[in-house]
């Protein structure tokens, strides 16, 4: 009875996954310099100088092109416009002297004091920019500033990102130009074993987040709990990752209520995946839960037209957890990272769940379904009790969960809610460094009685003020005793509706990737609790 029109079969699909959705830019530590690199493309940074100097600047790592430009480069771009601003992008042909014919100059935004380096995010979001503007060239060298390896690891991450395109669903060679080729980066030290392996964890990353953003790119027709099992299945093989995939029987033998509750409208069965990445020094376990809802179409309360055309974005929670874990892996932490992707699809049938309905949840609590379109936190629960069984360190959800949180902090910046105030504040301090826009959040005791139900345990709906943290609430109480955990509402920045800007494509962004990678990281480190 399945009409999905271009359905690949499954295994159709899992070969397709490497081979056309992901298109993977090259990255290099360029041994030439900046006059001698042999490419389509120089990239150089520019900025406004602070206040009392005038004009631009153009900013370290550009000498040499600087120089070839008999040093008025920054007039050359004031000639034409250029004003330094973040994300600005000009381009200049380059004079004879450089082996490249073109030059891109690309805003950085106000130059840090003398003597202070540019902030990382600046040059993540400036490589992102210029690495966007030269899709479909073949090999640019990056001649921004890139003083510490933190500088060039952010550099490779923004050219990387910001070089996605998503282009499995086009024509080739119509209007899709692919991806730029290969980053070239400048002014580091490739013999240097720290620049080396910065290097790598920035391809890894990146090349993960994209991974995540593919997955969420992909449209709901492709994309279902299966295939995305399957998919997740395959490269988590591929990296040595153990996987268990729960399917519709598993689900019904092990009493998953909250996943079959949601996934009973769809001709798509849900699933339950679990990825088990382990290292043997690993002392603490990190266990990262993600909202896996192909497509939601709110089920019998169903969304109203102009809210659900881009609701396949619903499992980028999951896309998320998946890419951690893969990422965790290829960068070896000495950590354990635990993924469970709790994969359905919210659709109105007549086998559909009813508002009205009681759902016996995994726990064993019993959940009055008052409206169908609040499944995230039903297929989270049963994930989240799941999880506390192994008893890990910690817990982090990543849900794409309430237009509550999109209403309170916009589309930019995720919220952060916890059962432990340390923990929140060190996800907000981590997001934070590595260029993630978040906000913590509450969870008042107070809005837990609007979610009394008469029938049941509890209701999946309760005060509409506040609704992102009554979704908080309502995870709370399948997180299991004394398990420190943290709920990451991604529902604002997870899909880019607008423009794209920075290192942010339109579409799928990857959203809370580098924050759970960097988690992991400290986490193996020995810096959280
Ligand atoms: N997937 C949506 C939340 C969402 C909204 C994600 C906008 C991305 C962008 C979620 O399942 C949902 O529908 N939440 C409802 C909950 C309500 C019925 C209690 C909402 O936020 O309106
Ligand atoms: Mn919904
Ligand atoms: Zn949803």
């Amino acid at each position: 009875m399945r009409q999905d029109s271009v359905v690949p079969p499954l295994d159709r699909l899992r070969t397709q996954w490497k081979r056309e959705f992901t298109t993977v830019t090259a990255l290099t530590l360029s041994t030439a310099g900046a006059a001698t690199l042999r490419a389509d493309a120089l990239v150089v940074g520019v900025a406004k100088s602070r206040k009392g100097g005038k004009g631009l600047v153009v900013a370290p790592g550009a000498e040499a092109v600087d120089k070839a430009f008999d040093g008025r480069l920054a007039g050359v771009l004031e000639t034409l416009g250029a004003s330094g601003s973040e994300g600005e992008v000009t381009k200049v042909p380059a004079p004879s002297g450089l082996k490249a014919p073109l030059v891109l100059a690309v805003g950085l935004g106000t130059a840090p004091e003398k003597d202070e380096a540019y902030d990382a995010e600046a040059l993540r979001r400036a490589a992102g920019a210029a690495a966007r503007a030269l899709a479909g060239v073949k090999k640019a060298g990056f001649a921004l500033p890139v003083e510490a390896v933190e500088d060039a690891e952010a550099v490779a991450e923004g050219a990387l990102l910001g070089a996605y395109a998503f282009t499995a669903y086009r024509e080739q060679g119509k209007d899709a130009k692919g991806p730029l080729g290969e980053v070239a980066l400048l002014g580091t030290k490739p013999r240097d074993k720290a620049y080396k392996a910065g290097a790598e964890r920035a391809a890894a990353l990146a090349e993960e987040i994209n991974r995540a953003r593919d997955l969420v790119n992909t449209p709901p027709n492709d994309l279902y709990p299966e295939s995305f099992a399957a998919i997740a299945t395959a490269a988590a093989k591929e990296h040595g990752i153990k996987v268990q995939v729960l399917d519709e029987k598993a689900l019904v033998k092990g009493g998953y209520g909250g996943l079959l509750g949601v996934g009973q409208g769809s001709e798509h069965t849900p699933r339950l995946v679990r990825l088990a990445y382990t290292h043997p020094k690993a002392e603490k376990t990190l266990a990262l839960v993600g909202k896996g809802i192909t497509y939601d179409s709110g089920g019998i309360s169903l969304k109203p037209a102009g809210h659900n055309e881009t609701m396949k974005c619903d499992m980028s929670g999951a896309a998320a957890v998946f890419a951690a874990v893969v990422a965790a892996a290829r960068l070896g932490l000495a950590v354990n990272v635990t993924g469970w992707l709790a994969l359905a699809e919210n659709m109105p049938s007549g086998s559909a769940v009813r508002p009205g309905d009681v759902l016996r949840m995994y726990s064993g609590k019993t959940v009055e379904v008052l409206n169908t379109d609040a499944e995230g936190r039903l297929v989270l629960a049963d994930a989240l009790t799941r999880a506390s069984e192994e008893n890990p360190d910690a817990i982090v959800d990543v849900a794409t969960l309430t237009g509550a949180m999109v209403l309170a902090l916009g589309n930019r910046t995720f919220g952060i809610m916890a059962n432990d105030d340390a923990f929140r504040t060190s996800i907000h301090e981590i997001a934070e460094e590595v260029g993630e826009a978040s906000w913590p959040m509450p969870l008042p005791a107070d809005l837990r009685k609007g979610m009394d139900s008469p029938t049941a345990d509890i209701a999946n709906m309760g005060e509409r003020m506040g609704g992102g943290l009554v979704a908080g609430l309502f995870l709370k109480e399948f997180v299991g005793e004394g398990i420190t955990w943290a709920h990451l509402d991604i529902a604002g920045p997870a899909f880019n509706e607008g423009g794209p800007f920075g290192y942010t494509p339109k579409g799928g962004t990857g959203s809370a990737v580098r924050t759970l990678v960097r988690l992991a990281e400290r986490t193996a480190a020995g810096d959280l609790g």
